[in-house]
Order: structure tokens, then sequence, then C-alpha cells
């Protein structure tokens, strides 16, 4: 559905995705969707609600950047939406497999197979090649070792003549792009990255962003990412805000400016909600 046609009609076709969604109950091809998902940590005074009750629908073949202060609930979030932590109420659907009922092997199976992660700090195996980290996930899944499938994902990533490095002789923005190549290795439903950019400079980071926009445009990937950085979260086909727990609107096609704009605003309340606590 998503396929290599024009950046217009592909566009044209996210946006009748979104507005579908903001139309409510109708049906859309999500990739995941939240139904009032809450999460609290402790209980009585010490309670902290991480997630209010979140509604969300990520459509297929997107890339959504996930923003908020310090706090907001964003690791929660994405913790929530990839079945690596379980909400108190409400509902995570991968696809139509609700993440909430299933069995713990079964989800761990399920991450290792539909999902895929890319974090700040990397995350490779320092005893492993480049190959073998990026052949580790369809290991774990009991997958046989797609030498094809490493090399392509590699070249995608620009390391194709990296294969048989150690991490250790790679740069940072090197090693993201290793680790990118090994959560997109089984072609995942969802990718989800927490900060990838974060231990990176501006220009490496830039060079990652663009390989996440490319596994978007050019092979219909599906990304969801925590960023506190508009730059970075202009990327993407558009913003979330969470604010204390809450969806704090949105932003389509976003620019740096804007979404900094935003989350000039989004900090003011939260300062004066924290005045008035
Ligand atoms: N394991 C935990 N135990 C208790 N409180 C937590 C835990 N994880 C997160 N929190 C709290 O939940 C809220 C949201 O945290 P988090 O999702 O990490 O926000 P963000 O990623 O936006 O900084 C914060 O108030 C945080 O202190
Ligand atoms: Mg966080």
């Amino acid at each position: 559905m998503f396929g290599r046609g024009s950046r217009g009609s592909r566009q044209a076709e996210q946006e009748a995705g979104y507005t579908a969604h903001l139309g409510a109950p109708v049906a859309v091809d999500s990739a995941v969707r939240l139904d009032a998902v809450t999460k609290t940590y402790g209980r009585g005074n010490s309670a902290v609600h991480a997630l209010r009750g979140i509604d969300l629908s990520i459509p297929r073949s997107t890339f959504t950047a996930v923003m908020g202060p310090s706090g907001s609930g964003k690791s929660t979030f994405l913790h929530c939406a990839a079945g690596l932590d379980r909400p108190d109420a409400g509902r995570v659907l991968l696809g139509t497999d609700d993440l909430t009922r299933m069995k713990e092997n079964d989800l761990t199976r399920l991450r290792r197979t539909r999902l895929g992660f890319v974090f700040q700090a990397f995350n490779l195996l320092p005893s492993l090649t480049v190959e073998k980290n990026v052949l580790l996930p369809l290991r774990l899944a009991g997958e046989r070792a797609d030498r094809r499938r490493a090399a392509e994902v590699l070249t995608m990533v620009g390391l194709d003549n990296h294969a048989g490095r150690r991490p250790a002789q790679l740069s940072g923005g090197q090693q993201q792009r290793v680790a990118i190549a090994r959560a997109l290795v089984t072609r995942p439903d969802v990718l989800f990255a927490d900060e990838p950019t974060g231990a990176l400079d501006t220009t490496t980071a830039a060079e990652v962003l663009t390989l996440l926009r490319r596994a978007v445009d050019d092979s219909g990937a599906t990304i969801v990412m925590v960023t506190h950085d508009p730059v970075a979260a202009s990327y993407a086909d558009r913003v979330v805000f969470l604010a204390a727990g809450n969806l704090a609107g949105e932003l389509y096609r976003p620019t740096p400016e804007a979404v900094a704009a935003r989350m000039v605003d989004l900090s003011q309340v939260g300062a004066r909600q924290g005045q008035a606590a």
C-alpha cells in the first residue's frame, strides 16, 4: 500500500490514515495502537501517574517522534508500546494482536520477530563482528543466519564493507548505524528508537536520522522515536507531545522551529503546574 509511489500520493495516504484516526472509531491500518493506556508507579501518596489514558494510532510506514519535558512519560510510553512493560489498564495493539493479553513467552518472541529497537547507547556486543551483531536477532528468533539479508541491511546503512570489524573499531555514528541495521534485519512491523542520536554529534546525528527517514520512505518501515531534540523530531512525519502523562498535541510535517516553540509552551505549562502544586 505504501510502495515506492510518489511522495505526494504517499503523503496523501498517510494523511488519510491520520484523519481517519482523528475522526475516531474508523478502523485505520495501524502498525501500533494504544487505547486508554494508563501506567502508575507506586501507590497511595507516592503514586506517579506516568501515563494517564493514552489513545494513539501509529499508521504503517510513518515516522513518528515523541517529545515532552523530562518526566512526561516518554520512556514509559515507549516501553508500553513496545511490549517491554505492561500498562495497568488499556490495550496496546500491534496490528491486530493485543500485547496486553499475551503471555510473557509469546511477548518475548513477538518482540524478537516483529519489533526492532535502537537505543541511545548502541548496545552492540563487543566480542561479535558487525555482521554477527546484525544477525543476532535472527539467531535469537531461531531463524537461520541469513548472511545475504545481513549484507543487504548493512548496505542500507552504508557499512557493507565493515562486516568483519568489531564495534570498538567503529565510530559512534557507525556503531549506531550497525544498531539500525540490526533492528531492521527481521523487517520488523515497528522500529522503536529511544534517543537514538543522544550520544552523537550534530553531523553524525543527521546521518543517522537520514537513514531512519530513508527506511520509512524506501522500505516502508514504521518508526517511533523518542527524542528531546527538535531537529531530530523534524525528520518525522508527525510529532506527538506528552506532558505529565497526557497527550498534549501533535504537529504534522514539523519544522525544528515549530517543535521548539511547542516545547517552550509545554515547559511553561509544566512550570506553572509545579508552582500550583
Ligand atoms: N520504575 C519507576 N518507578 C517509579 N517511578 C517511575 C519509574 N519509571 C518512571 N517513573 C516516573 O514516571 C514518570 C515518567 O517517567 P518517564 O516515562 O521516564 O518520563 P520521560 O522519559 O519523559 O522522562 C516520572 O515522574 C518518573 O519519575
Ligand atoms: Mg526517558
